[in-house]
């Protein structure tokens, strides 16, 4: 084969070796749901690799403590308070992370997330509703307002976060299990869309120890159950799930796009 130089046919050879290839520095996030779980162990992490981030949260408080951690550790992130069913904060927010990285958002991590549990019957609109406007509608919100600010180099990133329950469909929370198949749904449709712009949109199924699974993790009967399903038999720390995100907004991952990557300890195989 003949090596051409276009954008679509890499030189061959021309691959970057070496562990830069996973850092982040000169990148620009902005993260979801940041203020606890796995959105602030994201955004401790992309910090740690190099990026300057934007920690996103309806709640003030709790960006604000993340952002205090990483700055401490010589890290370059700001608190901002977004509420991810509120279209024009969004914007704000997108505007805000570019500002951040002088113009230029690279890597978007739609996390936020709210459960509302009931079993079909008593799932009444409201329940049904706040789980699809958080998940799907927010990701929805955020992925538009930052789409303008992605770069067409190859750096641009979304990474969407679903569930098993996306997957594999779960009992008694059927509002959360059609808005992360939703958000899979998403995934692989802007990854062809945005493939255009060299934009990368892949998806993570986490399974973690955050305040969202306390009650499945404390509760007897429903933490016996829950960890039946998972293959390595013990939940995650959420600064285990927190790499995988690295990973697929590094230049290493530069040629995945549209893929769902469960990081559950086996639970999906
Ligand atoms: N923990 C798990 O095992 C697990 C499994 C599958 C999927 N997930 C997904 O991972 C993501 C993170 O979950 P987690 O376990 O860290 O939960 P968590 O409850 O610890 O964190 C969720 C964060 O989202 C924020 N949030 C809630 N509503 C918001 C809104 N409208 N706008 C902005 N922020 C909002 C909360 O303040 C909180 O900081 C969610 O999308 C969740 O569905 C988690």
């Amino acid at each position: 084969m003949t090596a051409t130089s276009t954008a679509n046919s890499p030189v061959e050879g021309s691959t970057p070796l070496g562990i830069e290839v996973f850092g982040l520095a000169g990148r620009t996030a902005l993260v979801t749901g940041a203020g606890g779980g796995v959105g602030a162990a994201v955004a401790e992490a992309f910090a740690a690799a190099g990026a300057a981030v934007l920690v996103t949260d309806i709640d003030s408080a709790a960006a604000t403590t993340v952002v205090d951690r990483i700055t401490e550790r010589g890290g370059v992130a700001q608190p901002f308070v977004l509420d991810v069913t509120d279209a024009g904060n969004a914007r704000e927010a997108a505007a805000a992370a570019a500002q951040l990285g002088g113009g230029t958002l690279n890597i978007v991590v739609n996390n936020a997330g709210v459960i509302a549990p009931a079993m079909f019957p008593k799932m009444d609109e409201e329940r049904f509703r706040k789980v699809l406007d958080t998940h799907l509608m927010g990701t929805y919100h955020v992925s538009h307002a930052a789409l303008g600010y992605l770069p067409d180099d190859g750096s641009g990133r979304i990474i969407n976060v679903t569930s098993a329950a996306g997957l594999t469909g779960t009992i008694g929370q059927a509002n959360y299990g059609a808005a992360k198949a939703a958000i899979i749904g998403l995934t692989k449709s802007l990854a062809k869309e945005l493939a255009r712009q060299s934009i990368t949109v892949n998806a993570i199924a986490p399974l973690a120890a955050t305040a969202m699974t306390e009650t499945v993790r404390t509760n007897e009967k429903l933490a016996a159950k829950n960890l039946a399903r998972v293959a390595l038999g013990r939940w995650a720390y959420p600064d285990e799930i927190a790499p995988s995100f690295v990973f697929l907004a590094s230049a290493a991952a530069g040629y995945i796009t549209g893929q769902i990557l469960p990081v559950d300890g086996g639970t999906v195989i």
